[in-house]
């Protein structure tokens, strides 16, 4: 039996990933006949201003500014705990809210950072006023192998929001963080990767739809989600990112420079922070003063490369983005397919 389904996947993407899950889990739905429709935090919404208003930060921007402070400006920061306590609920959200409770499923989706979702994102979620109507709702996210307390996380806000919480799907593509430590990021080779991957995606979406599709139902449905896998295997994960995470944020990101002679002044970096915490100094070069959820676009999208972290990520490789690279699998198959034509 075929049901129709009205779904909107909310979501915020760093540097493309989440984006491009979103688009497959949308690719999948519509397979199935459901409407999908997605909203980027960041088109419709003022999501630096919202998140400057009243800055939640996750612990290791908190340990950046007591160890590596940029400035001699205090930065309010509001720890995760006391934001949890802060619901103050917008009115500006109000008339979204409305809208959105006409769809039958929403999605809500993020990068995961340091076990939960981004700053960013929280902020939102929190700022979200209360759902008269219990619409169904999921989280999703996109990873690099440990999700953490990314799923609780999102299950508790948003059922205090009076949405019902039904599950959790989650995804690790390919490791584009590391990117901008190493020399060489070879596009192709991570292409292919992303494609393959996309594959274990697509299967997983599929079994997580089934699971949807019960719950409409009213159908039992053991659906064991990512979650199992991610508590057994999630375990190194989780231990090395508990402690490895500090030692790698520490070493590689805290931090902000430019090689000012390598900028062309284009503001890119200053356009594109979500956080919107990039300025620009009394010579007009850009310059960050506060630490920040450390999303990695401004260093990915600087054309030049005149921007890094920490000493490790200058002049090193950049991550393009999923579209790129897919397009260089596909540049390359088009030539090696002409090239072997008689
Ligand atoms: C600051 C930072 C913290 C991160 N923390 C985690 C983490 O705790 N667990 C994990 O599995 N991946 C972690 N990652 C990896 C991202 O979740 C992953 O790269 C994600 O797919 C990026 O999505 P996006 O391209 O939509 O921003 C982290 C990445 C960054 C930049
Ligand atoms: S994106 Fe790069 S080149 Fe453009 S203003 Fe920022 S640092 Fe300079
Ligand atoms: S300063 Fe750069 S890394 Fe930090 S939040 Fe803004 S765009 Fe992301």
């Amino acid at each position: 039996m075929t049901i129709m389904l009205n779904v909107l996947l909310v979501y915020f993407s760093g540097t493309g990933i989440t984006r491009y899950y979103a688009s497959l889990i949308c690719e999948e739905m519509n397979k199935r006949g459901y409407n999908c429709d997605t909203y980027d935090l960041e088109e419709l919404t003022d999501i630096s201003t919202l998140w400057q208003k009243r800055p939640v930060a996750l612990n290791y921007t908190i340990k950046a500014e007591v160890e590596r402070p940029l400035s001699n400006y205090p930065w309010p920061y509001m720890k995760l705990e006391n934001a949890l306590l802060d619901r103050i609920e917008s009115p500006i959200l109000d008339d979204v809210v409305q809208y959105w409770s006409s769809y039958d499923l929403i999605g809500f989706g993020s990068p995961v950072y340091s076990f939960r979702p981004a700053p960013v994102m929280i902020r939102f979620l929190l700022d979200l006023p209360y759902f008269n109507k219990a619409v169904r709702t999921f989280s999703f996210a996109t990873h690099d192998g440990a999700q953490g307390d990314y799923e609780a996380f999102m299950k508790n806000v948003l059922t205090a929001k009076g949405l019902k919480y039904i599950g959790h799907i989650g995804q690790s593509f390919i490791y584009s963080a590391t990117a901008i430590m190493r020399e060489k990021f070879d596009h192709v080779k991570t292409g292919r990767l992303l494609l393959r991957k996309s594959e274990n995606a697509r299967r997983d979406i599929n079994i997580f739809l089934e699971y949807v599709h019960s719950q409409y139902f009213g159908i039992p449905y053991w659906y064991k989600g990512t979650n199992l896998i991610d508590k057994i295997f999630g375990i190194p994960y989780r231990l090395f990112y508990s402690y490895g995470i500090d030692l790698i944020l520490n070493h590689f990101l805290f931090g902000y420079g430019i090689h000012k002679e390598d900028c062309i002044q284009c503001m890119t970096c200053v356009n594109q922070c979500p956080q919107g915490l990039i300025e620009v100094d009394k010579e007009d070069y850009p310059i960050r003063y506060y630490h920040c959820m450390y999303c990695l676009r401004c260093l990915n999208w600087c054309p030049t490369n005149a921007l890094y972290f920490s000493k490790l990520t200058s002049r090193k490789a950049r991550f393009p983005g999923p579209e790129v690279l897919l397009e260089a699998v596909s540049q390359i198959d088009y030539e090696t397919s002409k090239k072997s034509k008689p």
